[in-house]
Formats: structure tokens, C-alpha cells, sequence
């Protein structure tokens, strides 16, 4: 079922750019050279010649590991350290309008829960059909549209959207420089790019991390890359965007009760009497920490945001 003809004009061919009109189950761009399946859930799949090489594993991949991602999220020490990732970002973007916006890797609409109401019209791309039907039984009102497409070929169109959100993707993607430049150019003139992710500048993590990635069943290392500071910056500017932030957070906290998709050990923590209360002494202790100025960069996530220069003003 397909009820978001709303929301059409946001969206193009990504082969030719053309507008795409709906007709008899499937979207179809203005030449008639390009058609794209929309599934029986409503989901439009942006397959086929759009999709990289590096976007085909992580779709094998995702629609794998999807049940253990989703569960890993349930457990109560996750959610309970997440909530203190998701208040520091939240607090950020507490005085933004936002309009039109897109999360990128979305899985089940992470960030779109998080904003609730404030989104006028919401669009979620993501490779793995699993993950995109979970979000779309999270979101089923019209002004939200999941989108089965790659993140370096967006089906969506130049200068359109206020914000463009990716929590835990930009480091499922190696062609990051093609990533900045699609986000840049969907973005209006002064729309801003949030992003959340693992960041490995400090060596104790990337040392630990290489081995993790390695080896886990639930990573597939050779598509996810933790980003850096001095690799993602660079690149951000390359695309025309001023980075205005990028804050790290999360140490040893972070490590115990987070992951545990990945540190099988992590979910027989659920078991523990107080549990919470226990995660909530961690995440004080990675607060004080993380402002000794030696170990600023040092967390193991990054909130960041760059801006698309309004080159009017
Ligand atoms: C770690 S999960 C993050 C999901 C969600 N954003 C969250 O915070 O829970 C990464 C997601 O990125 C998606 N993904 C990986 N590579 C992608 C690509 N090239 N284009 C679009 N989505 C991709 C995966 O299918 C998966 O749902």
C-alpha cells in the first residue's frame, strides 16, 4: 500500500534526475526509462544499477543481523546509556525547526522517534527491507516515507531539505567523500547534516575495535569503518560544508553496556539486579571524564554537525 503521493515531489530518478510520478504499483521516471518497484508494504526500492557494491553487502548483511540489532536496542542497560546519547543530541537541536528531513541509514527511524511531532515530513532510506519495515510500522502516517536506496545515490532531490540526520551509518560507508557530497546536495542553502557515530581517534578504541570488527559475526569489516577526526573533517570541507561541531562522548560506560549485538557477554547483563542505576553511575563517571581536556577526543562516539553555507549570506 502506497498512501504518500504527497510526498512524490521530493523525490527523483537517481539514474537521470527526472521527477517520478506513480503509476500501476510502481514509480516511474518522466521519460518512462526508469521504473522502481514499491513493495507491499510501501516501500519504494531504489534497486538495481543504483545500488554500490559496498550498499549490496550491507543489505545481505543487515537483513541478517536485523533481529539481534533490534534486540541488542531493547536490553535495559542499552537503552538506559542511549538515553544519555540521545539527551546530548537532543539538546542541540532543541531550538531548530525542522521541516523537511531525511535520516540516512535509518534502520527503524531511529532519530525520527526521538524528534516525535517536530518533523514535518520525514523520508528514511536504509538498504535492508527488514529494518525499513520495522520503521515503517513505527511511522505509518503519511508525512513519513521509507525508501529502500543507497546512501551515495539518493533518490531525493538537490537543494530540498532542512536536515539530514545519520546515527551509526556514516561508518557503514567507504565512499564517504560520494556520502558528504549527496547530503550536501539535497540539503537547502543553510540546512544543517547531524550525524552520531563510532569514532576511533584514540588508540586504545581503534585497537580493541580492529580486532572486534574482525572477528564478529554481527560486523561485516569490510564495509564498517569507525570514523576520525582527520579523515571525516577534511572531507566535509571537500564538500562544501562548514563543520561546526564535533564532540565525543562515551568511555568505559560506553564499552560495558552498549554493543551488545556485538559483546555476546554484555547481554547476561539484563539479569543483574539494578542495572540501571548501575549504568546511570557509569554514565556519570564517562561525563567527569571526558572533560579532562586529554581525553576530549578520546570517547567513543561523535555528535557532529556541518552546515551548507547559504552562499547568499
Ligand atoms: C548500525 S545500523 C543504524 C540504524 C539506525 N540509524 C540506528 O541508529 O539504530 C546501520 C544501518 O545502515 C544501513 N546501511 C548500511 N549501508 C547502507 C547504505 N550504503 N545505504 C543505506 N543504508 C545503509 C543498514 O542497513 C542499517 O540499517
Amino acid at each position: 500500500m502506497f498512501n504518500q503521493n504527497e510526498l512524490i515531489k521530493y523525490l527523483m530518478c537517481p539514474q537521470t534526475g527526472e521527477d517520478l510520478i506513480y503509476q500501476s504499483g510502481k514509480l516511474q521516471n518522466s521519460s518512462a526509462s526508469n521504473s522502481y518497484e514499491v513493495n507491499k508494504v510501501g516501500i519504494p526500492l531504489f534497486v538495481g544499477q543504483s545500488f554500490s557494491q559496498d550498499a549490496k553487502t550491507q543489505e545481505a548483511h543487515y537483513d541478517k543481523v536485523a533481529d539481534d540489532y533490534i534486540a541488542n536496542i531493547g536490553y535495559p542497560h542499552t537503552q538506559e546509556y542511549m538515553r544519555y546519547l540521545d539527551l546530548a543530541f537532543l539538546e542541540l537541536i532543541e531550538n531548530e525547526e525542522i521541516h523537511s528531513a531525511v535520516e540516512i541509514c535509518c534502520g527503524k527511524g531511529e532519530v525520527f522517534s526521538l524528534l516525535g511531532n517536530r518533523v514535518a515530513n520525514g523520508f528514511g532510506v536504509d538498504v535492508s527491507t527488514r529494518m525499513l519495515s520495522e520503521a515503517k510500522k513505527n511511522f505509518p502516517n503519511s508525512n513519513y516515507l521509507f525508501l529502500q536506496a543507497d546512501a551515495i545515490k539518493l533518490p531525493l532531490k538537490n537543494n530540498t531539505f532542512s536536515h539530514v540526520f545519520m546515527f551509526g551509518g556514516i561508518h557503514h560507508v567507504n565512499n564517504r567523500q560520494q556520502l558528504f557530497n549527496e547530503i550536501y546536495r539535497i540539503l537547502q542553502p543553510g540546512g544543517k547534516f547531524y550525524w552520531r557515530e563510532p569514532v576511533s581517534d584514540f588508540f586504545v578504541w581503534k585497537w580493541i575495535r580492529a580486532v572486534i570488527y574482525r572477528f564478529s559475526p554481527n560486523l561485516d569489516h569490510t564495509t564498517e569503518r569507525p570514523l576520525t577526526y582527520e579523515e571525516t573533517v577534511p572531507l566535509l570541507h571537500k564538500s562544501g560544508f562548514k563543520c561546526g561541531l564535533w564532540k565525543t562522548l562515551g568511555l568505559l560506560g560506553f564499552c560495558f553496556f552498549m554493543n551488545s549485538d556485538v559483546l555476546v557477554f554484555n547481554r547476561l547483563f539484563r539479569f543483574i539486579p539494578g542495572i540501571r542505576k548501575i549504568t546511570r553511575f557509569f554514565i556519570a563517571m564517562d561525563k567527569l571524564m571526558i572533560k579532562i581536556p586529554l581525553l576530549k577526543r578520546a570517547g567513543l562516539q561523535v555528535i557532529g554537525c556541518a552546515e551548507k553555507i547559504d552562499v547568499k549570506s
